[in-house]
């Protein structure tokens, strides 16, 4: 962490409508991996330890706001006509410091890294401002960043305002910038919207800074996509991927095999020990955590889940807020709600759904079985098709199984009920009363055999 001296102002630019999503949320709003675009640049601008942090908002604000209900330390600004950039930090201005850096961001250029910040930050003295800028070979639409001569910075023309000449220049604005806040208080009342556009350009304060003796420092980020704005769904993409890629790479770093790194996608945090082995198709959500030797086979959903050392996810299992721990054997074709805990060694099988139960150390639920909130003892056997009936349409019941039962196949448990260790259940029963530790519980039609012949068809 960096602990700025000075004080540190955050403007980020949400106002924007994103019309070209066609959508009804909010353009910040819609995710990079899993996450809003506009949280990642809030994350970013906490990681430089910003004092302050402003959002300018205006097209979808109480969705924006809503989405941020619990940071309470955001001082929204609101800009209720969107008349350029300018005039977007002339809405958050009076909230502003009187002195100090004030950093400005995009709410749609989502992966700015917080090291490409600090090194502009670093830049900011009362004779200095920091830009961000980049090359492009198709620098379309962006603003060009002007030099002289000595190759100082004179300003920042915009596309539509831009001679021949200044067109074909290739090094463009990003829009991240940090200025002097003291600065930026004399400067940002007196801009002009005499321009192509008739908005208020932020872009104008470089010029501003030039006439005022000030120099502007430009600086390239590391990866060009740092400064990449989300303007359709294409885009938006185009980013994902590119983020996937670095953040598959940094597991690959971390020691994990990763079989196809183009099939893997990371909507969360991702703990890892070593060897872990993710197959192709599997897409891990929220905090994960995966222990040592831990192998995720193909097509698998691993969400807010911590599975221990050895174990091992078979192919197209579902796994949402598990705790599974070590040498598990889980699927193909499991799904674990939240609350599911296997303990060591326990198996859940193909086609069964285990929801806050505890599945005791060695115990197997192999096959075509719904476990709903249940305690399972220590080496028990849960026969095919077994239900726990846990559900009466308005509460829930609890079951428990005790170390060492055998449950036969296709068996109902009728909750709240308990079968004792080591009991055996026969197979096709529905259970409605304790069974008793080592006793056989049976409920079920006797058979009989008959005489009898079957209807024939006439020929
Ligand atoms: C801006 C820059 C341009 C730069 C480009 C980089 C200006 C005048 N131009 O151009 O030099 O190359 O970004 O992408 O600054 N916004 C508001 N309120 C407004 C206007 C914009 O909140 O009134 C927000 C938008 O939602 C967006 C960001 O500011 O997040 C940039 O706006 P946009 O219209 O994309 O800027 P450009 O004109 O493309
Ligand atoms: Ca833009």
């Amino acid at each position: 962490m960096t602990v700025n001296a000075v004080t540190i102002d955050v403007v980020i630019l949400a106002a924007g409508q994103g019309s070209r999503m066609k959508s009804a949320l909010p353009k910040v709003l819609h995710p990079i991996a899993g996450q809003a675009m506009l949280a990642h640049v809030v994350a970013s601008a906490k990681n430089v330890n910003a004092d302050k942090l402003h959002i300018v908002v205006g097209h979808g604000a109480d969705q924006v706001k809503a989405h941020f209900q619990s940071e309470s330390d955001i001082a929204w600004a609101m800009q209720l006509e969107q008349k350029g950039t300018g005039h977007a930090v002339q809405m958050a201005l009076e909230n502003l410091a009187e002195s100090g850096v004030t950093l400005i961001l995009y709410g749609d250029v989502p992966l700015i890294q917080p090291s490409t910040l600090q090194a502009l930050i670093n830049l900011v003295s009362d004779q200095q401002l920091g830009l961000l800028t980049v090359n492009m070979d198709n620098p379309t639409g962006y603003g060009r960043i002007v030099r002289d001569r000595e190759h100082n910075v004179r300003s920042i023309v915009e596309h539509k305002d831009a001679s021949e000449i200044e067109l074909a220049i290739t090094e463009v604005n990003t829009g991240i910038m940090a200025v002097p806040t003291a600065k930026l208080h004399e400067w940002l009342p007196n801009l002009s919207n005499e321009n192509a556009q008739g908005e208020y350009y932020l872009t104008d304060v470089i010029a501003m800074a030039v006439g005022a003796g000030l120099t502007v420092e430009t600086l390239q980020p590391e990866f060009a996509e740092e400064t990449y704005g989300v303007n359709n769904r294409q885009q938006q993409a185009e980013l994902e991927r590119w983020y996937q890629g670095r953040l598959v790479s940094a597991l690959m770093t971390e020691g994990v095999t990763v079989l196809d790194p183009a099939r893997l996608d990371i909507r969360g945090s991702v703990r890892v020990g070593r060897d872990v082995v993710l197959d192709t198709n599997v897409l891990l959500e929220g905090a994960v955590t995966l222990g040592d030797g831990v192998v995720i086979e193909s097509n698998c959903v691993i969400k807010d889940a911590n599975i221990a050392a050895g174990t091992r996810i078979k192919a197209f299992s579902h796994i949402d807020g598990a705790d599974i721990e070590q040498a598990c054997d889980v699927g193909p074709y499991a799904r674990l709600r939240p609350g599911a805990q296997l303990k060591n060694g326990a198996k859940v099988g193909n086609f069964c759904e285990v929801k806050k139960s505890v599945i005791g150390e060695g115990s197997k639920v192999n096959h075509l079985t719904y476990i709903g909130d249940a305690e399972i003892g220590k080496h028990a056997n849960i026969g095919a098709g077994t239900i726990t009936c846990n559900y009466d349409g308005v509460n829930k019941f609890k079951t428990e199984i005790g170390d060492g039962a055998f449950i036969g196949s296709n068996s109902s448990l009728v909750a709240p009920v308990s079968i004792g260790e080591n009991a055996t259940i026969g197979a096709g029963s529905t259970i409605t009363k304790t069974v008793e530790s080592h006793k056989l519980g049976v409920a079920r039609g006797r058979q009989v055999n008959l005489d009898w012949q079957r209807p024939m068809k006439k020929s």
